[in-house]
């Protein structure tokens, strides 16, 4: 965590002083698949220390954006910054890119199959020897074991699963397998977490139980990307929203009040998207 006690490392986008480093820094960004294009011109940041939802229709780009900004999906226009230092460009390959990955932890959309045939606790522990002092050290050892252990227990019980650590991954109903997604992420110990819909299928009890274990996070210094539909459970927390459509960046600011009805319309443009508010097809009529 940037402000567990570790000094701070200018060359990392790290400062002591009071300015909150951009942990993500996209810039001008643009993605086709298949030929198509799917984002197109851009732009966003999350400092440290806050919180920001990424919200759009369905195929309006959240899931490439973030697949994208962890190197998982090809760019082919703009810059991706992480922890203040270039990861991937145009036509570099993840492995050639900024080694910084296992400082974020991510929550995607959907499950890998690989998942299905381990236990919960398992899942979880493959975060935990993500993190560095595992990726370094090695895990052979007694003391790091012992640590991913503990490690392991306390992100079962913040998400509310530790009597079901021993059972199959596959046998969880399916909010209990996003919050087991959400303890592997915190298990990484990570800097910034990238959550694409985890609270899809997570009751409301849970939901709030996620949204204070995000809020200590957060008020830990650390940094959240998360891409909602609903954004009613997480709202305390959001300290920013950006608004996809059609790929492009429509709105940065405030979370809009009421999505449904405020995205039919007009709405404010980030200072970089201006100018691209028309043309934006009929989708943008709504
Ligand atoms: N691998 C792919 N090949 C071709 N097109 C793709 C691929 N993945 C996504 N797309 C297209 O890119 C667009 C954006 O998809 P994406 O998954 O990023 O949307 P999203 O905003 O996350 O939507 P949702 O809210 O449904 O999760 C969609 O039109 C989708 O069909
Ligand atoms: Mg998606």
């Amino acid at each position: 965590m940037l402000l567990s006690g570790r000094t701070a490392d200018p060359a990392a986008g790290e400062t002591d002083g009071d300015s909150t480093p951009d942990l993500v820094e996209i810039q001008d960004l643009g993605v086709s698949l298949d030929g198509l294009p799917v984002l197109r011109q851009v732009w966003l940041t999350v400092p440290a220390g806050q919180a920001v939802a990424l919200l759009g229709n369905n195929g309006s780009g959240k899931t490439t954006l973030v697949r994208a900004l962890l190197g998982l999906t090809p760019h082919q226009a703009g810059a991706i910054r992480l922890f203040g230092a270039p990861a991937v460009r145009s036509g570099m390959s993840r492995r050639d890119g900024f080694h910084s990955w296992w400082r974020i932890g991510y929550v995607p959309q959907q499950v890998a199959i690989s998942l299905h045939a381990t236990t919960l606790a398992e899942v979880v522990r493959t975060g935990a020897l993500a993190h560095r002092h595992d990726a370094v050290w090695g895990v052979t050892s007694w003391l790091h074991r012992r640590h991913a252990r503990q490690v392991v227990a306390q992100a079962l019980d913040q998400v509310g699963l530790t009597a079901q650590a021993k059972e199959l991954f596959i046998h969880l109903s399916g909010g209990q397998q996003r919050r087991a997604l959400i303890a592997r992420a915190l298990a990484q110990q990570p800097d910034l977490l990238v959550l694409d819909e985890p609270l899809a299928g997570v009751d409301l009890a849970h939901q709030g139980l996620i949204r204070d274990v995000l809020a200590g996070f957060r008020e830990r210094g650390g940094a959240i990307l998360v891409v909602l539909h609903e954004t009613e459970a997480l709202a305390p927390l959001i300290d920013r929203a950006v608004v996809l459509r059609d790929g492009r960046v429509v709105h940065d600011g405030p979370l809009p009040t009421d999505p449904e009805t405020h995205w039919g319309h007009e709405l404010e443009a980030p200072p970089r998207a201006a100018g691209l508010m028309t043309g934006l097809g009929p989708h943008w009529e709504r």
